[in-house]
């Protein structure tokens, strides 16, 4: 069912700072910063080649992140993202197996224009995970 790591999700107290971290001394391939008012972040994809990291800072009152940030100042990983090619097919099968799906266990479209959800660190060994189509 799940293809290839996506990307890895890493909430951040300070974008600007931590882009520039990983475009000056980590010498990497660095995007813009891309406010998304719907999902309540401000994101940075940074181009690994085989895979990617989304850099993501609070946007917002209502940011689905802010709790995470709350609890860890410094910021840390948050989740990671694993291509699925029918999301349908997919949720289909995790709610028989009975892995829980966050918010109404719908597909959302997702900061990338593609529909994901996620999965509850509960059922998923604490890792919280994005499903996304591709
Ligand atoms: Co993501």
């Amino acid at each position: 069912m799940i293809g290839k790591l996506n990307h890895i999700a890493i909430a951040v107290p300070n974008i600007k700072e931590a882009a520039e971290q990983y475009r000056n001394i980590f010498g990497a391939k660095v995007s813009g910063e891309v406010k998304q008012p719907d999902h309540g972040v401000t994101t940075v994809f940074i181009d690994l080649g085989n895979t990617k990291i989304e850099l993501l800072e609070v946007l917002g009152d209502d940011s689905p992140i802010q709790k995470f940030l709350d609890k860890n100042p410094k910021g840390g990983m948050h989740h990671i993202c694993l291509e699925v090619e029918d999301i349908n097919n997919a949720i289909e099968k995790l709610n028989t197996h009975e892995v829980s799906i966050t918010g109404t266990g719908k597909p959302k479209i997702g900061a990338h224009g593609k529909p994901v959800v996620f999965l509850h660190p509960k059922s998923c060994n604490g890792t919280l995970i994005e499903l996304e189509e591709v």
